[in-house]
């Protein structure tokens, strides 16, 4: 079977019926967004932007919007039950509702996804205030999670109207995360395929990466993925399957306790990962454990790093090589009760993929953890 089929990058691409450049926010929907917005602060190191609630004239919610560089997360919880918001809450935890893609023309965005087969969330809307207007439109993607379309060309504000701006007393510094690397679903059996199909049909994106069930595989468990990306490269989503094996795969532990497909992980780049992780870590940021074992060889694999191995050891940070370079990486723990949504930190050395090489011990380290859930 074949294992790893890479498209060049460099293939012409037709005119770009969508050009992105690159994620603007992330939306998440939190049982308690005052508190969750106290622990992104606190523990990645964010900082407070602005605020949409009561006192900004809303009546059934509240949202946080922090910021570290380029990397925008909006929190956002509802005050009441019985609506949409909190309907997902009690269906999937806190998780990801929004992915939202920065875009020059937020009305053409719609209109080519929609006249190519995407599920309308938001018709284009025109939001202004004194420091001007934002167009946003969306789409359902898969699960319960939309794509915003998010035009400020013509805005100056601090976030988006409506939103005022958010000064704190508490202001811990950054960890030195900087943007969105790439965002990860979770989709159901046999689900993979279509949702690849929608990227390239509704959105114009790209399979640049595939791994099948023989690269992704360990003892227990097993997935299949299919990494999307958009012309420029700017937005990258690979997709995740479960695939069967002699346990239960982690795609599908996923699927049972966020109830649906979701967003699975966030990987967020840096310019220095050691720092960055050490940092997180001593803000209590867990982290997966990599064993021992992994760095005995891990530079046969992947010859020469700028970097010293031992304090990658004892971080727990992986490395993997390709043809243009090569990549350091690490994986949170689930961030909530329900083992679902989780970070990596990336730092990119030329790299372009996601870490291959390191699947095996990866996965073998999720699953000591699903083991220890009793999931497996
Ligand atoms: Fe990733």
């Amino acid at each position: 079977m074949q294992t790893v089929s890479s498209i060049p990058q460099n293939t012409p691409v037709q005119t770009d019926f969508l050009p992105l450049q690159g994620t603007d926010y992330v939306e998440f929907y939190v049982g308690n967004a005052k508190q969750a917005a106290h622990f992104y602060k606190t523990a990645f190191g964010f900082q407070s932007l602005a605020y949409a609630g009561p006192e900004t004239g809303l009546k059934d919610k509240v949202s946080y919007v922090l910021r570290q560089h380029k990397l925008t997360f909006v929190l956002t919880t509802p005050l009441r039950s019985g609506n949409e918001i909190a309907d997902h809450i009690y269906r999937h935890g806190d998780g990801v509702k929004v992915l939202a893609l920065k875009t020059e023309d937020a009305t053409s965005a719609w209109e080519e996804t929609t006249k190519r087969g995407g599920k309308s969330y938001l018709e284009p809307v025109k939001l202004t205030d004194p420091d001007g207007e934002v167009t946003l439109s969306g789409i359902h993607t898969y699960g319960d999670t939309v794509h915003l379309f998010v035009e400020r060309k013509k805005y100056n504000g601090i976030f988006l109207p409506g939103f005022k701006e958010w000064k704190s007393n508490y202001n811990p510094p950054s960890t030195g995360l900087l943007y969105v690397d790439h965002c990860v679903g979770n989709v159901g059996w046999n689900q993979m395929n279509p949702w690849v199909k929608f990227y390239e049909n509704v959105m114009g994106f790209k399979n640049i990466l595939t791994f099948d069930d023989n690269d992704i595989s360990t003892e227990y468990s097993a997935l299949m993925s299919k990494v999307m990306s958009n012309g420029n490269g700017f937005v990258k989503f690979p997709i995740n399957e479960p695939a069967e094996g002699k346990k239960k795969s982690q795609v599908e532990e996923y699927l049972d306790f966020y109830d649906g497909e979701g967003v699975q992980h966030i990987a967020v780049a840096t310019q220095d990962i050691v720092e960055t992780v050490r940092d997180l870590k001593s803000r209590g940021v867990e982290f997966l454990k990599i064993p021992d074992s992994y760095y005995a060889t891990v530079l046969d694999r992947v010859g020469h790093i700028d970097e010293d191995l031992a304090p990658l050891q004892e971080l727990g940070i992986l490395i993997d090589r390709d043809d243009e370079g090569y990549l350091l990486q690490i994986f949170s723990k689930p961030v909530e009760d329900r083992p679902t949504l989780f970070f990596e930190i990336i730092q990119r050395k030329g790299a372009k993929s996601f870490g291959k090489g390191n699947f095996k011990a990866l996965f073998e380290a999720l699953e000591r953890e699903q083991d220890a859930r009793g999931n497996l």
